[in-house]
């Protein structure tokens, strides 16, 4: 940058002193190195400048030096730029007209073209500070009269202005530089603007592609500062909104079709439907031309503020493919009698000016006949009509870059009346005093820019610290017209100064989408995730793009685009959708099918088991009934209905006192069995061996000692249970570790150790009784109770043995439900195997119910 103001300076001086020095013979004679004439000019007290870009490009200056290079020739005559500058002329002449408003002094201005090119700018730039002529020059004479420029219309060429401007201290406003760039005093110190900078439109874009959800865009650019610094702050904007960027294009400087093409062909193959271009007319009027050739539709445009109320696309031709465009443009304003005055600009009035005439040919396709000027085009009739596409000029229904110029005029008209009527004493120069006039120094009237505050036609301008002025927008949208053309509608503003949230309103239902379709497009790369999904980023994509994975279970999301699942607390669950977190199941052995078959199992044994009771009862004196102790079968079939009934408590949801209960009463009412059927066992081993000789066990075994047997043998039972309930009791849990969905409500036996040591025992008496009636098994007699002893006791352990793994292994509810079937299968074997014998005999066969039968002795 500094080399290029050196650059500028040492360019200057060379014009100034350049032949002063090299040639002593012309030393007080300033020279002119190039001319360049202004497009119009007018003199005054004081002058300010006006730098416009009166044609669309140039052509390649002839790069042979071996003659003198002529003037710039530029190509394509901006009628839209030409107004601006009859603006400034209007502006100017109305400001000398009026008697509150430097009364005593008048403007004049020297307007030139830039040809919407930096380097043509910068000639205007020089140009600018001399006069229109060699004579004329102001920096030969002692003072400069130019003290301001209003100018210049792109970013980069304000840029270069900006820079030749500075070190002579002159203060420019530009009406249509918005590069976030030049809101740098430290490099742009003498640069105002009365345009918003671009640092609130891109804020402003942001919000519209978040108000309509459009995440996945493109951008397009064209290859200068304003498109460069537009696209960074956009990109900046973008960041963590959740808004990606599927493609950046730029738009050569020297249109190049094969490089449009490309572009074009990404923008039809993108899934980002929605593009931002941040552009001008210049470069992007060939674009679209190529654009429209490629028949490619279903593209939201987003327009730049400089493109975005342009009326070269304003044509019929472009509806369909530009129809529905949005944009933020510049707030229009109004100016008093501009449409009268564009009208007096023509050909008889101006007849020197050759812009009046390039105006004529581009406004009627003809040149006026009196002309001088050597023209292709035919000659004018009187009869031609305004050709559309050029109509720029006359419209003047919302004058915004015109309305821009116009206030930088009156803005520069107040400041000077400020300077000038200055209260002597109460300057804002050191000692407070006040300029000199009409010996202003252009610095000094930059210290009035900084401060001016007026009011035109309702507005209030005024300039920031950064010279930047108040940021507020039009929201545009291209809609169709009666004549098929595109007009530019306001659907909604946006004001920068407001609180966040609050700065965007859009008119919704006034908007007309591309297509002249009803719902607003959809432009994302991934659609959004469902609750009960949650995004899953794709690797090496943007943050955009993802994968929608449901919730695992037992997790949630419940809004969209849920980026994580979050995990139900300890007692819920997630639904099936992954949606809410509901309360786990809780699960136990209730009186559902399973348990009350059980329970009808249950009753049914205990009942059939009282049946024999009474059977026996009633025939308690038959020998069938009186064999081996009658007593001790009573016993038995009452154990037996307690474990029937003990099945019971296994059934139901557990509480403490249940759990308590369970395994102790089943396995002290087991054990009571076990040891009558042993004490049986005993009984019948010891009623035969009675019969040899000098071995009489029957009297070391009467009845007292087969009920301290059994006594016993059940008391070690309850006192084990003891213990265990003391030490520690068994206890309702909730399992949540077996299946998360669930809840699974359980007796915990308290101690292993005392609920295999009580189930052990059991299997001890099981296996000592199994043992004798298997010593007994072979002992004569019609009805040996020691072989249905055997019988029983095998069934009754493989009952249990099959019991384990079953417990171990089943799940939920269904280990009760597991013992419960233990329970109630080996009561139901020991019953039927003691037991279906003898009533057998008794019921149906009575007459084998005799004591000779019995001992086999009948035949
Ligand atoms: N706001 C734009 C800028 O600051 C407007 C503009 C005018 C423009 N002329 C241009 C942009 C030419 C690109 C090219 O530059």
């Amino acid at each position: 940058m500094h080399s290029l103001e050196t650059m500028t300076i040492l360019l200057l001086w060379l014009l100034v002193y350049h032949l002063s020095v090299l040639n002593p013979a012309q030393a007080s004679k300033c020279l002119l190195q190039n001319e360049f004439e202004p497009g119009l000019m007018a003199n005054g007290d004081f002058v300010i400048g006006g730098i416009f870009p009166l044609h669309y490009n140039q052509e390649m200056p002839d790069l042979n030096f071996t003659y003198k290079p002529g003037p710039v020739k530029c190509n394509g005559f901006d009628t839209r730029a030409f107004r601006w500058a009859i603006t400034m002329k209007l502006a100017v002449e109305e400001i000398n007209k009026r008697v509150d408003l430097l009364p005593n002094y008048t403007l004049g201005y020297k307007i030139f073209d830039s040809c919407a090119y930096p380097l043509t700018g910068q000639r205007s730039a020089v140009a600018v500070l001399n006069g229109p002529n060699e004579l004329e020059s102001p920096l030969c004479a002692d003072a400069a009269p130019l003290l301001a420029v209003i100018g210049e219309s792109g970013s980069a060429q304000s840029i270069v202005v900006s820079r030749i401007l500075q070190p002579f201290g002159i203060p420019m406003i530009s009406y249509f530089s918005s590069c976030a760039c030049l809101s740098d005093r430290r490099e742009f110190p003498t640069f105002f603007r009365v345009i918003p900078s671009d640092a609130y439109q891109v804020k402003a874009i942001a919000k519209l592609l978040r108000h309509f959800n459009w995440t996945w865009i493109g951008v397009i650019r064209g290859d200068h500062e304003y498109g460069r610094f537009a696209l960074q702050g956009l990109l900046k904007e973008l960041e963590g909104t959740g808004i990606c960027v599927a493609y950046q294009k730029m738009i050569p400087l020297l249109y190049d079709r094969q490089k449009a093409l490309e572009i074009i062909h990404v923008m039809s193959h993108s899934t980002a439907r929605v593009v931002v271009v941040f552009s001008a007319e210049g470069e992007l009027t060939p674009f679209l031309r190529d654009y429209m050739e490629q028949n490619v539709t279903g593209i939201q445009w987003i327009a730049s503020e400089a493109w975005v109320t342009s009326s070269v696309f304003a044509g019929s031709e472009f509806d369909p493919f530009l129809g529905g465009t949005i944009g933020f443009g510049i707030r229009q304003g109004q100016i008093p009698r501009l449409k009268e005055y564009l009208t007096t600009v023509n050909p008889e009035r101006y007849p020197t000016n050759p812009l009046v005439y390039e105006l004529w040919g581009a406004l009627y396709g003809c040149s006026p006949s009196w002309s001088n000027l050597s023209s292709h085009l035919p000659s004018c009739t009187g009869k031609e009509t305004v050709r559309l596409q050029y109509s720029a000029y006359l419209n003047t229904s919302s004058p915004r870059i015109s309305y821009n110029v116009y206030k930088a005029a009156y803005a520069i008209a107040y400041s000077l009346h400020n300077l000038i009527y200055c209260t002597p004493g109460k300057g804002p120069f050191s000692n407070s005093t006040c300029a000199n006039a009409p010996h202003i120094y252009p610095w000094q009237l930059q210290q009035y820019l900084q401060e001016v505050s007026f009011t035109i036609s309702g507005e209030k301008v005024n300039f920031d610290m950064k010279g930047d002025s108040i940021p507020s927008y039009d929201l545009i949208n291209w809609q169709r017209g009666s004549a098929g053309n595109i007009e530019f509608i306001n659907v909604g503003m946006f004001d920068g100064a407001l609180e966040s949230g609050q700065e965007l309103v859009i008119k919704e239902e006034a908007i007309m989408w591309p297509g002249h379709q009803t719902e607003v497009l959809v432009s994302v790369c991934s659609n959004s995730c469902a609750p009960g999904f949650r995004k899953a980023v794709r690797r090496g994509q943007p943050l955009c793009c993802f994968d929608c994975v449901p919730c695992d279970s037992g997790k949630i999301s419940n809004e969209t685009d849920s980026l994580d699942c979050i995990a139900c607390s300890e007692d819920y669950w997630s639904n099936a959708d992954g949606t809410v977190c509901i309360p786990k199941v809780v699960e136990f052995l209730s009186h559902d099918a399973m348990g009350l078959t059980l329970t009808v199992i249950a009753v049914a044994g205990a009942c059939l088991t009282l049946a024999v009771f009474s059977v026996f009862l009633y025939y308690k004196n038959t020998p069938v009934v009186r064999i081996n102790n009658s007593e001790l079968s009573f016993f038995i079939l009452l154990s037996l209905t307690l474990c029937f009934l003990c099945a019971l408590i296994f059934i139901g949801e557990p509480t403490s006192w249940s759990c308590m209960l369970r395994h102790t009463a089943f396995s002290i009412t087991f054990s009571l069995c076990i040891s009558c059927i042993l004490g049986k066992t005993l009984v019948v081993l010891a009623a035969f061996t009675a019969t040899r000789p000098g071995n009489n066990l029957m009297k070391w075994l009467g009845p007292t000692q087969q009920r301290i047997i059994i006594f016993c043998c059940t008391l070690i039972q309850v006192l084990i249970c003891t213990v265990w309930l003391v030490a520690s009791p068994p206890f309702p849990y909730r399992n949540t570790k077996y299946q998360q969905s669930k809840i699974i409500l359980d007796c915990s036996v308290g101690s292993d150790l005392a609920f295999w040591c009580v189930l052990g025992y059991i299997g001890l008496l099981a296996c000592v009784c199994f043992f004798l009636a298997f010593l007994a098994r072979k002992l004569p007699g019609n009805f040996n109770e020691a072989k249905y002893i055997t019988f029983s006791m095998i069934i009754f352990c493989a009952v249990w043995l099959a019991f384990v793994p079953a417990y171990v292994s089943s799940p939920g509810k269904f280990t009760t439900a597991v013992e419960i079937f233990a329970i109630l299968a080996s009561s139901f074997g020991l019953l039927l195997c003691l037991f279906t014998p003898k009533v057998y005999i008794i019921l149906v066969k009575p007459e084998k119910n005799t004591k000779q039968h019995l001992m086999g002795k009948d035949k």
